[in-house]
Protein backbone atom coordinates (compact mmCIF):
# COMPACT_ATOMS: atom_id res chain seq x y z
CA UNK A 1 0.00 0.00 0.00
CA UNK A 2 1.60 3.09 -0.95
CA UNK A 3 2.35 5.36 2.11
CA UNK A 4 0.50 9.24 2.98
CA UNK A 5 3.28 11.90 3.06
CA UNK A 6 2.50 15.07 4.27
CA UNK A 7 -0.97 13.95 5.71
CA UNK A 8 -2.18 14.22 1.27
CA UNK A 9 -4.87 11.35 0.48
CA UNK A 10 -4.80 10.94 -3.36
CA UNK A 11 -7.56 9.54 -4.84
CA UNK A 12 -8.33 8.22 -8.21
CA UNK A 13 -12.46 8.28 -9.01
CA UNK A 14 -13.67 6.54 -11.72
CA UNK A 15 -17.37 6.65 -12.53
CA UNK A 16 -19.05 4.78 -15.70
CA UNK A 17 -22.50 3.85 -14.04
CA UNK A 18 -24.07 5.25 -17.34
CA UNK A 19 -23.30 7.10 -20.52
CA UNK A 20 -20.34 9.54 -19.08
CA UNK A 21 -16.88 8.23 -18.64
CA UNK A 22 -15.04 10.13 -16.31
CA UNK A 23 -12.19 9.59 -13.85
CA UNK A 24 -10.94 12.40 -11.18
CA UNK A 25 -8.10 12.63 -8.91
CA UNK A 26 -8.35 14.63 -5.81
CA UNK A 27 -6.20 15.36 -2.52
CA UNK A 28 -8.01 15.03 0.21
CA UNK A 29 -11.15 16.74 -0.57
CA UNK A 30 -10.33 18.78 -3.00
CA UNK A 31 -10.44 18.10 -6.04
CA UNK A 32 -7.18 18.56 -8.99
CA UNK A 33 -9.05 16.82 -12.42
CA UNK A 34 -12.25 15.74 -13.28
CA UNK A 35 -12.19 14.46 -16.74
CA UNK A 36 -15.47 13.30 -18.45
CA UNK A 37 -15.59 11.61 -21.83
CA UNK A 38 -19.74 11.72 -22.96
CA UNK A 39 -21.36 9.76 -25.84
CA UNK A 40 -22.86 11.15 -28.73
CA UNK A 41 -23.93 7.68 -30.47
CA UNK A 42 -27.05 7.60 -28.07
CA UNK A 43 -28.35 10.83 -29.48
CA UNK A 44 -29.89 9.35 -32.79
CA UNK A 45 -31.64 6.91 -30.87
CA UNK A 46 -33.17 9.37 -28.45
CA UNK A 47 -32.09 7.70 -25.28
CA UNK A 48 -29.01 5.81 -23.68
CA UNK A 49 -28.57 2.33 -26.13
CA UNK A 50 -26.59 -0.12 -22.62
CA UNK A 51 -25.23 -2.18 -25.31
CA UNK A 52 -23.68 1.10 -27.43
CA UNK A 53 -22.70 2.56 -23.98
CA UNK A 54 -20.78 -0.33 -22.45
CA UNK A 55 -18.89 -0.38 -25.61
CA UNK A 56 -17.83 3.37 -25.73
CA UNK A 57 -16.49 3.64 -22.22
CA UNK A 58 -14.36 0.81 -22.79
CA UNK A 59 -12.58 2.99 -25.66
CA UNK A 60 -12.86 6.21 -22.95
CA UNK A 61 -11.40 4.54 -19.94
CA UNK A 62 -7.54 4.42 -20.37
CA UNK A 63 -7.35 8.13 -22.13
CA UNK A 64 -9.87 9.48 -19.45
CA UNK A 65 -7.86 7.99 -16.95
CA UNK A 66 -4.77 8.73 -18.46
CA UNK A 67 -6.53 12.89 -18.49
CA UNK A 68 -7.03 12.74 -15.14
CA UNK A 69 -2.96 11.82 -14.17
CA UNK A 70 -1.77 14.55 -16.20
CA UNK A 71 -4.13 16.88 -15.00
CA UNK A 72 -3.53 16.68 -12.03
CA UNK A 73 -0.20 16.18 -12.28
CA UNK A 74 0.95 13.03 -10.41
CA UNK A 75 1.94 9.86 -11.60
CA UNK A 76 -0.02 6.31 -10.69
CA UNK A 77 2.73 5.26 -7.76
CA UNK A 78 1.53 8.68 -5.71
CA UNK A 79 -2.33 7.14 -5.59
CA UNK A 80 -3.25 6.04 -2.13
CA UNK A 81 -6.21 4.42 -3.20
CA UNK A 82 -9.24 4.26 -6.16
CA UNK A 83 -12.61 5.14 -5.25
CA UNK A 84 -14.98 3.45 -8.27
CA UNK A 85 -19.12 3.83 -8.58
CA UNK A 86 -20.42 -0.03 -7.58
CA UNK A 87 -23.94 1.25 -8.61
CA UNK A 88 -26.79 1.82 -9.34
CA UNK A 89 -26.36 1.81 -12.84
CA UNK A 90 -26.02 -0.13 -16.46
CA UNK A 91 -24.92 -3.35 -15.85
CA UNK A 92 -22.69 -3.36 -18.76
CA UNK A 93 -21.50 0.50 -18.25
CA UNK A 94 -20.80 -0.67 -14.28
CA UNK A 95 -18.39 -3.51 -15.38
CA UNK A 96 -16.20 -1.22 -17.60
CA UNK A 97 -15.33 1.20 -14.75
CA UNK A 98 -15.67 -1.63 -11.58
CA UNK A 99 -13.31 -4.21 -13.75
CA UNK A 100 -10.22 -0.97 -14.43
CA UNK A 101 -10.27 -0.28 -10.51
CA UNK A 102 -9.88 -3.62 -9.78
CA UNK A 103 -7.51 -4.23 -12.10
CA UNK A 104 -5.31 -0.99 -11.49
CA UNK A 105 -5.81 -1.26 -7.48
CA UNK A 106 -4.16 -4.93 -7.81
CA UNK A 107 -1.74 -3.89 -10.12
CA UNK A 108 -0.52 -1.02 -7.70
CA UNK A 109 -1.16 -3.00 -4.15
CA UNK A 110 -3.68 0.01 -3.55
CA UNK A 111 -6.84 -0.20 -1.81
CA UNK A 112 -9.91 0.19 -3.44
CA UNK A 113 -13.11 2.34 -2.42
CA UNK A 114 -16.84 1.37 -3.58
CA UNK A 115 -18.96 4.53 -3.69
CA UNK A 116 -22.65 4.73 -4.58
CA UNK A 117 -23.48 6.64 -7.28
CA UNK A 118 -26.50 8.56 -5.90
CA UNK A 119 -25.01 9.04 -2.67
CA UNK A 120 -22.12 10.54 -5.05
CA UNK A 121 -24.50 12.98 -6.08
CA UNK A 122 -25.50 14.32 -2.65
CA UNK A 123 -21.94 14.58 -1.56
CA UNK A 124 -20.85 16.88 -4.52
CA UNK A 125 -21.81 19.44 -2.02
CA UNK A 126 -18.62 18.66 0.16
CA UNK A 127 -16.11 19.29 -3.52
CA UNK A 128 -13.70 21.68 -2.90
CA UNK A 129 -11.57 23.67 -5.86
CA UNK A 130 -8.07 25.42 -5.09
CA UNK A 131 -8.51 28.90 -4.57
CA UNK A 132 -12.61 28.27 -5.01
CA UNK A 133 -14.40 29.70 -1.81
CA UNK A 134 -16.60 26.87 -0.84
CA UNK A 135 -19.46 26.20 1.35
CA UNK A 136 -20.94 22.87 2.64
CA UNK A 137 -24.01 22.42 4.18
CA UNK A 138 -24.00 21.34 7.83
CA UNK A 139 -25.91 17.73 9.06
CA UNK A 140 -28.23 17.31 8.32
CA UNK A 141 -29.48 19.17 5.29
CA UNK A 142 -32.41 17.86 2.78
CA UNK A 143 -30.94 17.45 -0.90
CA UNK A 144 -33.68 17.20 -4.08
CA UNK A 145 -32.08 14.57 -5.74
CA UNK A 146 -33.33 14.97 -9.82
CA UNK A 147 -31.62 13.30 -12.98
CA UNK A 148 -32.75 11.25 -15.49
CA UNK A 149 -33.16 8.05 -13.36
CA UNK A 150 -34.31 9.42 -9.74
CA UNK A 151 -36.11 12.01 -8.17
CA UNK A 152 -36.15 11.98 -4.29
CA UNK A 153 -36.13 14.03 -1.09
CA UNK A 154 -33.13 12.67 1.04
CA UNK A 155 -32.50 13.34 4.39
CA UNK A 156 -28.47 13.33 4.77
CA UNK A 157 -27.29 13.19 8.01
CA UNK A 158 -23.74 12.54 7.32
CA UNK A 159 -22.00 11.18 4.36
CA UNK A 160 -23.13 7.70 4.78
CA UNK A 161 -26.57 7.83 6.51
CA UNK A 162 -28.85 9.24 3.89
CA UNK A 163 -33.01 8.57 4.44
CA UNK A 164 -35.32 9.28 1.27
CA UNK A 165 -37.94 10.78 2.55
CA UNK A 166 -40.15 10.76 -0.83
CA UNK A 167 -39.33 9.42 -4.31
CA UNK A 168 -40.98 9.45 -7.48
CA UNK A 169 -43.71 6.44 -8.29
CA UNK A 170 -43.14 5.92 -11.42
CA UNK A 171 -41.61 8.66 -13.62
CA UNK A 172 -38.36 10.29 -12.90
CA UNK A 173 -38.37 14.65 -13.29
CA UNK A 174 -35.37 14.33 -15.46
CA UNK A 175 -37.41 11.45 -17.52
CA UNK A 176 -40.63 12.87 -17.94
CA UNK A 177 -38.77 16.06 -19.29
CA UNK A 178 -36.81 14.28 -22.04
CA UNK A 179 -39.76 12.52 -22.71
CA UNK A 180 -41.98 15.73 -23.16
CA UNK A 181 -39.06 17.05 -25.42
CA UNK A 182 -39.39 13.67 -27.45
CA UNK A 183 -43.26 14.64 -27.97
CA UNK A 184 -42.11 17.89 -29.35
CA UNK A 185 -39.60 16.44 -31.71
CA UNK A 186 -36.89 18.25 -30.03
CA UNK A 187 -33.37 16.66 -28.83
CA UNK A 188 -31.89 14.03 -26.42
CA UNK A 189 -31.40 14.44 -23.68
CA UNK A 190 -34.48 17.55 -23.95
CA UNK A 191 -33.69 19.25 -20.50
CA UNK A 192 -31.18 21.53 -21.36
CA UNK A 193 -33.24 22.68 -24.90
CA UNK A 194 -36.39 22.44 -23.24
CA UNK A 195 -34.51 25.20 -20.88
CA UNK A 196 -33.28 27.11 -23.51
CA UNK A 197 -36.25 27.66 -24.68
CA UNK A 198 -38.37 28.61 -21.54
CA UNK A 199 -36.61 30.79 -21.18
CA UNK A 200 -38.06 33.18 -23.74
CA UNK A 201 -41.49 31.25 -23.38
CA UNK A 202 -44.64 32.17 -21.42
CA UNK A 203 -44.73 30.14 -18.07
CA UNK A 204 -48.29 30.40 -17.69
CA UNK A 205 -49.39 29.93 -21.20
CA UNK A 206 -50.73 26.36 -20.39
CA UNK A 207 -52.09 24.57 -17.41
CA UNK A 208 -51.27 20.76 -16.93
CA UNK A 209 -52.75 18.40 -14.39
CA UNK A 210 -50.81 17.98 -11.77
CA UNK A 211 -50.50 14.89 -9.27
CA UNK A 212 -52.28 14.28 -6.28
CA UNK A 213 -49.98 12.13 -4.33
CA UNK A 214 -49.63 11.72 -0.51
CA UNK A 215 -46.61 12.34 1.48
CA UNK A 216 -43.56 13.27 -0.08
CA UNK A 217 -43.93 10.80 -2.80
CA UNK A 218 -43.91 12.15 -6.44
CA UNK A 219 -45.10 11.15 -9.73
CA UNK A 220 -44.49 12.56 -13.06
CA UNK A 221 -46.43 10.02 -15.69
CA UNK A 222 -49.61 11.97 -15.23
CA UNK A 223 -47.99 14.87 -16.09
CA UNK A 224 -46.12 13.16 -19.21
CA UNK A 225 -49.60 12.14 -19.90
CA UNK A 226 -52.11 15.88 -19.68
CA UNK A 227 -48.79 17.08 -21.53
CA UNK A 228 -49.72 14.22 -24.29
CA UNK A 229 -53.20 14.80 -24.46
CA UNK A 230 -53.03 18.78 -24.39
CA UNK A 231 -50.72 18.76 -27.43
CA UNK A 232 -52.60 16.10 -29.75
CA UNK A 233 -55.91 18.41 -29.41
CA UNK A 234 -53.79 21.18 -30.35
CA UNK A 235 -52.08 19.77 -33.35
CA UNK A 236 -55.17 17.99 -34.41
CA UNK A 237 -56.37 21.62 -35.14
CA UNK A 238 -53.49 23.16 -36.66
CA UNK A 239 -50.40 20.41 -37.60
CA UNK A 240 -47.57 23.26 -37.00
CA UNK A 241 -48.80 24.22 -33.56
CA UNK A 242 -46.12 22.89 -31.83
CA UNK A 243 -43.22 24.56 -33.81
CA UNK A 244 -45.21 28.38 -33.44
CA UNK A 245 -45.82 27.98 -29.66
CA UNK A 246 -42.68 25.79 -29.17
CA UNK A 247 -41.33 27.96 -26.27
CA UNK A 248 -44.50 28.69 -23.75
CA UNK A 249 -45.40 24.69 -24.26
CA UNK A 250 -41.83 24.22 -23.10
CA UNK A 251 -42.04 27.12 -20.34
CA UNK A 252 -45.39 26.31 -19.07
CA UNK A 253 -44.57 22.19 -18.91
CA UNK A 254 -41.12 22.92 -16.90
CA UNK A 255 -43.01 25.57 -14.60
CA UNK A 256 -45.28 22.85 -13.73
CA UNK A 257 -42.82 20.36 -13.36
CA UNK A 258 -40.63 22.75 -11.03
CA UNK A 259 -44.07 23.57 -8.97
CA UNK A 260 -44.14 19.71 -7.65
CA UNK A 261 -40.78 19.20 -7.25
CA UNK A 262 -40.79 22.30 -5.04
CA UNK A 263 -43.98 21.67 -3.00
CA UNK A 264 -43.13 18.54 -1.78
CA UNK A 265 -39.80 19.82 -0.77
CA UNK A 266 -41.37 22.55 1.37
CA UNK A 267 -43.66 20.43 3.16
CA UNK A 268 -40.79 18.20 3.71
CA UNK A 269 -38.65 21.35 4.81
CA UNK A 270 -41.31 22.40 6.85
CA UNK A 271 -42.20 18.71 8.66
CA UNK A 272 -38.36 18.05 9.83
CA UNK A 273 -37.96 21.26 10.19
CA UNK A 274 -35.36 21.64 8.06
CA UNK A 275 -34.16 24.86 6.12
CA UNK A 276 -30.38 23.48 4.99
CA UNK A 277 -31.95 22.53 1.05
CA UNK A 278 -29.46 21.53 -1.55
CA UNK A 279 -30.19 20.67 -5.06
CA UNK A 280 -28.47 17.74 -6.73
CA UNK A 281 -28.38 15.44 -10.15
CA UNK A 282 -28.68 16.57 -13.86
CA UNK A 283 -31.74 18.05 -13.23
CA UNK A 284 -30.16 20.84 -10.63
CA UNK A 285 -28.37 22.75 -14.27
CA UNK A 286 -32.34 23.51 -14.94
CA UNK A 287 -32.69 27.38 -14.78
CA UNK A 288 -36.56 27.23 -13.50
CA UNK A 289 -35.55 25.02 -10.74
CA UNK A 290 -32.66 27.16 -9.83
CA UNK A 291 -34.58 30.58 -9.39
CA UNK A 292 -37.20 28.69 -7.86
CA UNK A 293 -34.55 27.89 -4.89
CA UNK A 294 -33.27 30.97 -4.78
CA UNK A 295 -36.80 32.57 -4.27
CA UNK A 296 -37.65 29.77 -1.54
CA UNK A 297 -34.39 30.97 0.01
CA UNK A 298 -35.82 34.67 0.32
CA UNK A 299 -39.23 34.16 0.94
CA UNK A 300 -39.13 30.53 3.93
CA UNK A 301 -35.13 31.53 5.19
CA UNK A 302 -33.48 28.52 3.32
CA UNK A 303 -30.00 28.38 2.99
CA UNK A 304 -29.56 26.91 0.08
CA UNK A 305 -27.14 25.11 -1.59
CA UNK A 306 -26.47 24.03 -5.59
CA UNK A 307 -23.60 22.34 -7.22
CA UNK A 308 -21.36 24.19 -9.83
CA UNK A 309 -22.35 22.97 -13.47
CA UNK A 310 -19.59 20.53 -13.71
CA UNK A 311 -20.57 18.85 -10.22
CA UNK A 312 -24.32 18.31 -11.36
CA UNK A 313 -24.17 15.88 -14.25
CA UNK A 314 -22.48 12.62 -13.92
CA UNK A 315 -18.70 13.36 -12.69
CA UNK A 316 -15.70 11.09 -10.78
CA UNK A 317 -15.02 14.01 -8.14
CA UNK A 318 -17.93 13.38 -6.89
CA UNK A 319 -17.33 9.74 -6.23
CA UNK A 320 -13.84 10.85 -5.33
CA UNK A 321 -15.28 13.27 -2.25
CA UNK A 322 -16.81 10.13 -0.86
CA UNK A 323 -13.64 8.09 -1.45
CA UNK A 324 -11.73 10.40 0.43
CA UNK A 325 -13.91 10.67 3.37
CA UNK A 326 -14.22 6.35 3.45
CA UNK A 327 -10.56 6.05 2.52
CA UNK A 328 -10.48 8.11 6.54
CA UNK A 329 -12.53 5.67 8.14
CA UNK A 330 -10.62 2.64 6.39
CA UNK A 331 -14.18 1.44 4.65
CA UNK A 332 -12.38 -0.56 1.75
CA UNK A 333 -13.82 -2.74 -0.34
CA UNK A 334 -12.55 -6.46 -1.50
CA UNK A 335 -11.79 -7.69 -4.92
CA UNK A 336 -14.82 -9.78 -4.95
CA UNK A 337 -17.72 -7.04 -4.72
CA UNK A 338 -19.53 -7.11 -7.93
CA UNK A 339 -21.26 -4.26 -9.30
CA UNK A 340 -24.85 -3.89 -9.00
CA UNK A 341 -27.89 -2.24 -11.10
CA UNK A 342 -30.55 -1.19 -8.35
CA UNK A 343 -30.11 0.26 -4.83
CA UNK A 344 -31.91 2.23 -2.31
CA UNK A 345 -29.16 5.03 -0.71
O1 LIG B 1 -27.80 13.14 -13.38
P1 LIG B 1 -27.81 13.07 -14.86
O2 LIG B 1 -26.69 13.76 -15.59
O3 LIG B 1 -27.82 11.62 -15.41
C1 LIG B 1 -28.59 10.55 -14.96
O4 LIG B 1 -29.81 10.67 -14.86
O5 LIG B 1 -27.93 9.55 -14.68
O6 LIG B 1 -29.23 13.67 -15.34
C2 LIG B 1 -29.60 13.69 -16.67
C3 LIG B 1 -30.95 14.36 -16.75
C4 LIG B 1 -31.56 14.25 -18.13
O7 LIG B 1 -32.92 13.88 -17.99
C5 LIG B 1 -31.43 15.67 -18.67
O8 LIG B 1 -32.42 16.00 -19.62
C6 LIG B 1 -31.59 16.47 -17.41
O9 LIG B 1 -30.83 15.76 -16.45
N1 LIG B 1 -31.06 17.83 -17.55
C7 LIG B 1 -31.83 18.93 -17.47
C8 LIG B 1 -30.99 20.05 -17.71
N2 LIG B 1 -29.72 19.58 -17.92
C9 LIG B 1 -29.80 18.21 -17.82
N3 LIG B 1 -33.15 19.07 -17.23
C10 LIG B 1 -33.64 20.32 -17.22
N4 LIG B 1 -32.90 21.42 -17.44
C11 LIG B 1 -31.58 21.34 -17.69
N5 LIG B 1 -30.86 22.45 -17.89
Amino acid sequence: MSEIKDNKVYILAIESSCDDTSAAVMCNDVVLSNVTAGQAVHEQYGGVVPELASRAHEQNIVPVVDAALKNAGISKDMLSAIAFTRGPGLMGSLLVGVSFAKGLAASLGIPMVEVNHLQGHIMAHFIKEEGVEHKSPEFPFLCLMVSGGNSQIVKVNSYKDMEIIGQTIDDAAGEAIDKCAKIMGLGYPGGPIIDRLARQGNPAAYAFSKPHIPGFDYSFSGLKTSFLYTLRKLVAEDENYVEKHINDLAASFEATVVAVLMDKLYKASKALKIKRIALSGGVSANTALRNAYADYAKRYGWDIFIPKFGFTTDNAAMIGIIGYYKFLDGEFCSMDKPAFTRTVL
